[in-house]
């Protein structure tokens, strides 16, 4: 039988999932939206008959409904993900997982009391062909030990001004729980996690940035866009990390790792930045670096849509749970803690 979903929050995020949804093999049946004018649009564009401007409605009245998927915004997520579960629904939530670590850890609590499955869209970045290729590297041993990593990836656009002007929300820490770190590092986070199996941080300095030209508008704007970091690992490499919505300087998408043995560089989250992957294996040689021959890039693979619709079925674990997104949080949390804030 094919699973039934509900979607919540019918903004720019649910068109793709609807889309997601349906090549996934399952049936969005059911939006909820604030907005009526919105909540009808949507409704009438994805073929979808039950419509509510009452996400508490919907859930009461979807008893056929095993699935949920938040894409409201990040405030609203532990309320509407909490109540969900509690109805006995599984749930996909879209990242950032919650305004603070605190909340996402509430809501993982709440998926285990209900025994149902709660994980975290931090977009298709886990089973992307990038972390998979990165993981076959550094677990074949080629590198040998990895001592550092250089992680930068800073863009043109920023959310609720350039990109989804609509969406103020982004701006504001009330709403958006921070600004470039949670809105784009849990996609790192989530490569990290991936390759290393979690991240045990022993220290952090951190510097963000706010006010790079920012637009004159009447409206609360107080989250970074700009963020630098460099974390100590009880076990693993130093890492230096730079995160930007934009700056005043061409995008850039590259991490570098610096093995005993050999060094890796390539362009993460190729899909969404639009770049080309481009894998560089190498071995310091006086004359200069030589380049070694890369495995062959991972094949490619399942979505977030489809290994939930897995994890539903007791196949699988989902990529990202409720859990580790928490604790992703737990990280951007003691960086902002720990980070001087500069007003620029
Ligand atoms: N836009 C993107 O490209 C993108 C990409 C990846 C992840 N996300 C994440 O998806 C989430 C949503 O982002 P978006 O860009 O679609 O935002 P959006 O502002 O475009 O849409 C959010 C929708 O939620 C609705 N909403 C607000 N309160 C509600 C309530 N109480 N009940 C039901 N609906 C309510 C709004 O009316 C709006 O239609 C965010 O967590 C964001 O970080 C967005």
């Amino acid at each position: 039988m094919r699973h039934r979903v509900a979607l919540v929050g019918a903004g720019m995020i649910a068109h793709h999932h609807a889309e997601k949804w349906r090549e996934a093999g399952a049936d969005v049946v059911a939006i909820a939206d604030v907005e009526p004018r919105v909540l009808a649009a949507f409704a009438k564009k994805h073929g979808i008959a039950a419509a509510y401007t009452d996400y508490a409605e919907l859930l009461w009245r979807e008893a056929t409904v095993e699935i949920v998927d938040v894409c409201a915004p990040p405030w609203l997520h532990a309320p509407m993900t909490i109540a969900a579960l509690e109805s006995g629904k599984h749930v996909l939530c879209e990242k950032p997982m919650a305004l603070n670590a605190t909340e996402a850890e509430s809501m993982a609590g709440a998926a285990e009391a209900a025994g149902k499955v709660l994980a975290c869209r931090q977009g298709d970045t886990r089973l992307a062909r990038e972390t998979r290729t990165l993981r076959e590297v550094v677990h074949s041993g080629v590198l040998g030990e990895i001592y550092f990593m250089r992680l930068i990836a800073r863009s043109l656009s920023r959310p609720g001004i350039e990109y989804n002007p609509e969406a103020r929300w982004f701006l504001d820490r009330t709403k958006a729980g921070g600004g470039v770190l949670y809105d784009w590092g849990v996609y790192d986070l989530e490569i990290l996690f991936s390759v290393f199996g979690g991240l045990q941080v022993e220290t952090i300095t951190a510097t963000t940035f706010g006010s790079v030209e920012r637009p004159k508008r009447d409206i609360p704007f107080d989250v970074e866009e700009h963020a630098v970091a460099t974390l100590t690992l009880r076990d693993g490499p130093m890492i230096f990390w730079e995160r930007g919505w934009a700056t005043h300087l061409p995008p850039e998408n590259r991490w570098d790792l610096y093995g005993t043995r050999a060094g890796f560089s390539f362009s993460p989250h190729s899909a969404v930045l639009k770049t080309e992957m481009n894998p560089r294996l190498t071995r310091y040689g006086h004359a200069g670096p030589i380049s070694l021959e890369m495995p062959p890039l991972a094949p490619p693979g399942l979505d977030v849509f489809e290994d939930f619709l897995l994890a539903v079925e007791g196949v699988r674990a989902p990529a990202c749970s409720g859990q580790e997104a928490a604790t992703m949080l737990r990280i951007i949390d003691d960086i902002y803690a720990a980070a001087t804030h500069i007003s620029v």
